[in-house]
């Protein structure tokens, strides 16, 4: 299992995006191409960060009747991105559309990894239970959403570094965790309430970590971002 540190580019448009690339010169880091990048430029602007020939985590997070999903999906697969992602609140039926379309938008053979979030990272146990009235342990969620996502065929998960090791314990060999919530010991948290470091991520067994602000609004991002390669891979 490939394992890689995946920038998000939670920037407001292309010329900021495109900027803060060009600053890393020859290097080209995983990224991730969230909802305010994407609603604001559209598919254009994964089409031209791909061709600069970096991967890219399409991180849209599907949640609607599996029809709609499905046929976003197909559509998204013509983007031929490298990973791409649904809520799992959708159920195991809406996972399963999100699969056929994408796999049926990439002529059967699918490239694009599918994960599922679980819960998100700035969600905890009082706010799931007070907001979405989930009363069970916020953990057992986690775990049974991951597990629905497996059902589904799915290749992994989104959730917090900290619940890596107890998905790897519930699920197969090869379903990945992808986890934000990460941050260096010295930095602020921001609105994440499930976080830890890159070093401890490693250690709890995820497989990618997905950072933001401890790379894009560092004084030097390039950096950051060695820092938490070198943290992560141990390399
Ligand atoms: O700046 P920060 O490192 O907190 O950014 C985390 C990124 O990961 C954001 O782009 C956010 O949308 C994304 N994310 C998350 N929690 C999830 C899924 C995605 O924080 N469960």
């Amino acid at each position: 299992m490939a394992k890689d540190v995946i920038i998000a580019l939670d920037f407001p448009d292309r010329k900021t995006t495109l900027d803060f690339l060009d600053r890393f010169e020859g290097e080209k880091p995983f990224v991730k191409i969230g909802m305010e990048l994407f609603y604001g430029e559209g598919p254009s602007i994964v089409r031209e960060i791909k061709e600069r020939g970096h991967k890219i985590f399409l991180d849209v997070k599907c949640h609607d009747i599996p029809n709609t999903v499905e046929k976003t999906m197909k559509n998204l697969a013509a983007l031929d991105v490298d990973m791409t992602n649904v809520h799992a609140a959708g159920t195991i039926k809406m996972m399963e559309a999100a699969l056929k379309g994408l796999t049926e938008g990439a002529g059967g053979n699918r490239r694009t990894l599918l994960i599922a979030v679980t819960q998100l990272t700035s969600t905890d146990q009082e706010r799931m239970e007070s907001d979405i009235l989930i009363k069970e342990n916020i953990n057992d969620v986690i775990v049974k959403y991951a597990k629905n996502a497996e059902t589904a065929g799915l290749d992994g998960v989104v959730c917090s570094p900290l619940e890596s090791e107890m998905i790897h314990g519930s699920t197969g060999e090869g379903f990945i965790t992808v986890t934000p919530g990460v941050r260096f010991a010295d930095d602020a948290k921001g609105d994440q309430k499930r976080v830890t470091t890159p070093g401890k991520a490693r250690e709890l067994g995820s497989d990618y970590i997905v950072v933001g602000r401890s790379i894009t609004q560092a004084e030097d991002p390039v950096a950051a971002y060695r820092r938490c390669v070198k943290d992560f891979l141990g390399a």
